[in-house]
């Protein structure tokens, strides 16, 4: 059971939470966007470093960035064209990247005020997500419950209920760098359990398309450092701006065994992903362009993401496992975050 403080109110009305374990791992948690400030893990040596990127204070999220370690919803991803049909009824949401939706629209879940509850050592996070917010129907209440475990885990729950039908994908955003100098994030051994990814277009919009990615760069079902196989001739990296953006559907949606691990050689830490989602976005920060400053300058792929999701688009692709959340359902999630040093 994790010890949780609050360490204040920012000047724009921004809380912060700490979390601590028993050994010492350390995570601060923001009511703006429910975001992941900082996380403390032991190095090697001994040393703690925050392996998030991210900015100095709780209000430095409000400034333009690329959703990091925020909560995203109602729909993670892109939505072609910003629409969808459901019901009957078709709903254009914001076009915040082109002409699609992305990450829930322009004021998502990652820029809104959380109300916090702290229980049984765990950190509540709830949101009344109104009818018609950003146009999605129906009001739905988000709670998303952050613990520490003592077996070093940050777990992450949602749960989600509607009073009418609705989409909901709910993830976290969190960029890491294992290393926690947040230079690159090409050295990083990845391992992601899926053969399988889902074609993204020049948009980076899911086509309905899979592709069998066995034995291709691509395939991480034996670990690899992330930059190794990288091939901008391929039609895949260059649409995803010469790196990971992609898809990865689990080779089953099996909470109990790793869907994802990647480690430092230079640092030790090792992180393992279990998710009882159906597939994993992984993205190698080839937006990072150096404008956004924080903690650090986040170059071109400092930092990684993994994001556990459903099907990206899947209101627009038939063939997709839905996303849509009926009236009187439970939207529930889990997705854990391990840490070891190796
Ligand atoms: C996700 C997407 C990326 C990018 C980032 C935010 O990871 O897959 O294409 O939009 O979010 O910059």
């Amino acid at each position: 059971m994790a010890t949780i403080r609050s360490s204040g109110v920012s000047p724009t009305g921004i809380e912060t939470f700490e979390l601590t374990n028993q050994n010492g791992l350390r995570l601060e948690v923001i009511t703006y966007g429910a975001r992941l400030h900082r996380l403390f893990v032991p190095t090697k040596k001994g040393e703690y470093i925050d392996v998030l990127a991210g900015f100095d204070d709780a209000d430095g999220y409000r400034a333009v960035n690329p959703y990091f370690n925020a909560a995203i919803g109602r729909s993670i991803n892109r939505i072609r064209d910003a629409r969808f049909t459901l019901n009957g009824k078709t709903y254009l949401l914001c076009q915040n990247e082109g002409k699609n939706c992305l990450h829930g629209g322009k004021d998502g879940l990652h820029g809104r005020l959380f109300t916090p509850t702290v229980k049984d050592g765990k950190l509540r996070l709830s949101y009344l997500s109104r009818d018609g917010e950003e146009n999605f129907p129906g009001n739905l209440t988000v709670e998303i419950v952050y613990d520490l475990t003592e077996k070093n885990e940050l777990v992450i729950s949602y749960e989600a209920t509607t009073d009418e039908d609705t989409l909901c994908n709910l993830t976290n955003h969190a960029y890491f760098n294992l290393d926690g100098d947040f230079r690159s994030c090409l050295d990083m051994n990845v391992y992601i359990r899926s053969h399988k990814i889902t074609e993204a277009d020049e948009q980076l919009v899911a086509t309905g398309k899979i592709i069998d990615v066995t034995g291709t760069a691509f395939d991480f079902t034996t670990a690899k450092p992330v930059g190794r196989d990288i091939d901008k001739n391929n039609y895949l990296f260059r649409n995803a701006l010469g790196g990971y953006d992609f898809n990865y559907i689990l080779d089953e949606a099996d909470p109990s065994v790793p869907a994802a691990t990647a480690y430092s050689d230079k640092s030790g830490i090792k992180m393992t992903v279990y998710t009882d989602r159906p597939c994993l976005q992984f993205y190698s920060g080839n937006f990072l362009d150096g404008t956004v400053k924080g903690k650090c300058t986040y170059n071109y792929q400092s930092a990684f993401c993994f994001e556990s999701q459903g099907y990206p688009n899947a209101c627009n692709i038939p063939s997709f496992p839905s996303n849509v959340l009926r009236k009187g359902e439970t939207f529930r999630s889990t997705t854990k975050y391990l840490f070891t040093v190796e």
